[in-house]
């Protein structure tokens, strides 16, 4: 049984990121969706609501579940028998830093990754992206689901009081 782990900040889960997590699901018997930490990042949502988001958005995929972690991914990876890591690549950037943690994971615990190219409709989508566009009131009814794009609504109103 092959177990494979789509981990991310996920703040929110896009459609590009929802394309991944599928294709990843045609591939491997569980794929686990996996909600981290990265320094470099401040967040909108909590960990909890991310998952929340992609449970819902992945409701209908057998054999995904979402689930946050803390410290290691790749100490995660061991303790659930995950043996690979599924990531996508937009373009060169995301493969320089996505090769270079790849390359780290292997090294300390042996877990390979493997790249999916992003579906050319979403490659200049991002979460980053999503959340500054909502934020200065622009749509992003076409870059996240209904659900999703309904709570970024909420948690900006929710920030600007
Ligand atoms: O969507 P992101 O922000 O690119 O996701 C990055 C994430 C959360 C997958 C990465 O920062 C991560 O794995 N963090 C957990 C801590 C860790 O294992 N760091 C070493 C990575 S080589």
């Amino acid at each position: 049984m092959m177990k494979a782990i789509c981990p991310g900040s996920f703040d929110p889960v896009t459609f590009g990121h929802l394309d991944i997590v599928t294709r990843a699901a045609a591939m491997f018997d569980e794929v686990v969706v996996a909600v981290g930490h990265n320094m470099a990042k401040n967040g909108l949502f909590t960990p909890e609501e991310r998952v929340g988001m992609i449970a819902e958005c992945t409701a209908d995929l057998p054999g995904v579940t979402a689930t946050t972690f803390s410290g290691l991914l790749v100490d995660f990876c061991r303790e659930q028998g995950i043996g690979v890591i599924a990531k996508g690549l937009r373009f060169g950037a995301d493969f320089d830093y996505e090769l270079q943690m790849a390359q780290m994971n292997g090294h300390l615990t042996g877990v390979d990754t493997i790249f999916l190219p992003t579906a050319p409709q979403w490659s200049f989508v991002s979460s980053s992206l999503v959340r500054e566009v909502a934020t200065l009131s622009g749509d992003v009814g076409a870059l996240v689901p209904a659900s999703v794009a309904a709570r970024v609504q909420a948690k900006l109103a929710e920030r600007t009081g």
